[in-house]
């Protein structure tokens, strides 16, 4: 068929200011008249022309409702705009990892490869007709467009007066195959491939499958994967069932749906309830004997929980214990680490593996595309963050799927000896234990203030950081309000340098530093959508195995009491409890 382009005229919008995850408004906003195209035709303006004209884009995401809309959408922009091919994953569905592994790793029949995507996701947030829908864009290597064009695709949403589009029909996105149009400039074509195919084969070239197949089949293991019906789903099936040889059992809400069957599809202990109760966390004991390891995934399955039985591993530890093991456990990295890094709110059980393992290690600003930087320049391998995501240098975003994996890869190698017979098996909360046994705890809570009053917020940490103008001050605060804390040593507001482009971020969160390795952090999130929601870090390093076992809260409290009394947190905020504690 031979298409026609036609400019059509706009005017900006207000509000399409990228976040640290791409443009995440509600599904209502996004219909608006020429909303999604002002955005996406204001991104195909800030990119250089080869990466448009004649270019190969992939357009996918979490399949959350309006996706199917806005990617006929953009499949007619993209022709109008001289692209030669779209690539979109069956029923638009690939998960912000997989984005980032066809990005890098897939060619086309042609030898074809893509120089960028389109993802459609709002992560974690809940998604239906009255929720949320979100866009953002990846480069060439993968990740996440950095500012310096993201900042170029907000100008551009200032000042767009038009935007061309072609008249195609929609495209069938339900089956695989490849569907070509001729237009003013040439060929156009749309291909709709298998959402898994490219994402199994990177999987496979990193773990052991036959191991974990072994861990998998063994009566003694018993699995459970809650996709809370994100995209995850479409890979579950697909890797644990019919790769790995799991029980259709084990997988928990892994049919996606546009509204994630109404639930929050964030992994942690609040949204993950089936998962929760199923692994004996739960308030109430279910009766039946919980499963050794369980998981979640996010909605754009980007982020993970991990569990054992009746049994949380904090993302701090579980990225602190996949470097610790990776070397024996996972083929990818046979050949060592080229370094670890976490973000600066995250735990230090990381930098404890770094130093005892003699790895390079790098302290972050919260967000991902930090840890890309590292990456791309060879100098990280592995990383991870408080905020339930953990990953590697196989792509560049974090990939909930590749953690669990992981874990089922030191599962697996632990217990190389015991799946047969009667020996005990090497159960999650034990690889825990041996690991706070050989480098220590670090006891660790965050409590999350949401939708505070912004100027209220802004005080509260203006006050934090007046008060880190004199240390013995501090130090004269704090044993007023707990005695049996260690002395403050020093305390900052967190500025990053970065390595490779020597580029600096500045104000990334407010820390105080004890002499015992405690750390108090207080953050504003750069994510929330309304008011601002002040985010409080504690942890606490304990080296003696012997006090190891506590319970985290009990642990904290002295920690915690202090926290709240030097920030002032109720005075500022009127808030008794914080909203969410994880
Ligand atoms: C997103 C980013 C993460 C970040 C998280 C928390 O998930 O991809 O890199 O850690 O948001 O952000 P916040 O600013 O809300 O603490
Ligand atoms: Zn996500």
């Amino acid at each position: 068929m031979v298409f026609k382009v036609s400019l059509v005229s706009t005017s900006p919008i207000d509000g399409q200011k990228p976040g640290t995850s791409g443009l995440r408004k509600k599904v209502k906003v996004f219909k608006q008249p020429n909303y999604l195209e002002n955005f996406v035709q204001a991104t195909f303006n800030a990119l250089t022309p080869e990466k448009v004209k004649g270019a190969t884009l992939v357009v996918s995401g979490d399949g959350r409702y309006y996706s199917k809309d806005a990617v006929q959408i953009i499949i007619k922009m993209a022709a109008a705009n001289g692209v030669r091919r779209v690539w979109v994953g069956k029923n638009t569905l690939l998960s912000t990892p997989a984005v980032s592994a066809v990005i890098r790793e897939r060619s086309g029949a042609d030898g074809s490869k893509a120089t960028g995507a389109f993802i459609l996701t709002a992560s974690h947030n809940p998604g239906g007709p009255t929720e949320d829908f979100g866009i953002k864009y990846n480069m060439e290597n993968g990740g996440p467009a950095p500012e310096s064009i993201t900042d170029k695709i907000y100008e551009n949403t200032k000042t767009i007066k038009e935007y061309p589009i072609a008249d195609l029909p929609n495209v069938d996105i339900s089956s695989v195959g490849v569907t070509s149009f001729e237009g003013p400039e040439g060929k156009f074509d749309v291909e709709v491939f298998d959402s898994a195919d490219d994402y199994v084969k990177l999987m496979k070239s990193i773990f052991d499958f036959e191991s974990i197949r072994k861990l998998l089949s063994s009566p003694k293991f018993t699995f459970c994967y809650d996709a809370l019906h994100g995209v995850a789903g479409a890979y579950a099936h697909r890797i644990f069932v019919e790769e790995l040889g799991a029980q259709e059992s084990a997988l928990l809400n892994c049919i996606p749906k546009e509204d994630f069957g109404g639930g929050h599809p964030d992994p942690n202990l609040t949204y993950a309830k089936e998962l929760v109760a199923r692994m004996g966390l739960g308030k109430s004991d279910t009766g039946v004997e919980p499963p050794e390891f369980g998981a979640a995934a996010d909605g754009d399955a980007d982020r993970n929980m991990i569990l054992g039985k009746r049994f949380f591993v904090t993302p701090s530890d579980s990225v602190a214990i996949i470097a610790a093991n990776a070397i024996g456990a996972i083929p990818y990295f046979s050949s060592g680490l080229k370094g670890v890094a976490r973000s600066m709110p995250t735990s230090a059980a990381l930098d404890v593996v770094a130093k005892s393992l003699n790895l390079k290690f790098f302290e972050v600003p919260t967000g991902w595309k930090f840890f890309g930087n590292l990456m791309d320049a060879g100098m990280c391998s592995v990383c991870g963050e408080e905020s339930f995501g953990t990953g590697s240098d196989h792509i560049r975003e974090k990939d909930g799927i590749w953690a669990v994996l992981a874990w089922m890869s030191i599962l697996a190698h632990k217990n190389k000896e015991n799946l047969d017979g009667n020996t005990k098996l090497v159960t999650v909360e034990d690889i825990v234990r041996q690991h706070w046994a050989t480098y220590g705890r670090h006891y660790y809570t965050r409590y999350d203030y949401e939708n505070v009053d912004a100027g209220k917020a802004k005080d509260l940490m203006e006050h934090l950081i007046k008060l880190q103008s004199s240390i013995p001050e501090v130090n004269k605060i704090v044993k007023g309000i707990r005695s049996d804390v260690a002395n403050v040593s020093s305390a900052d507001e967190f500025e990053y340098k970065d390595p490779v482009d020597g580029s600096i971020s500045k104000h990334q969160g407010i820390r105080y530093l004890f002499e015992d390795g405690s750390r108090l952090v207080f953050r504003l999130s750069g994510t929330g959508s309304e008011g601002a929601t002040i985010r409080l870090y504690i942890e606490q390093y304990e080296r003696d195995a012997s006090k190891t076992g506590r319970e985290s809260h009990e642990a904290l409290s002295p920690l915690v009491e202090l926290a709240l009394k030097l920030s002032k947190m109720e005075e500022f905020t009127g808030r008794s409890a914080p909203t969410v504690i994880t």
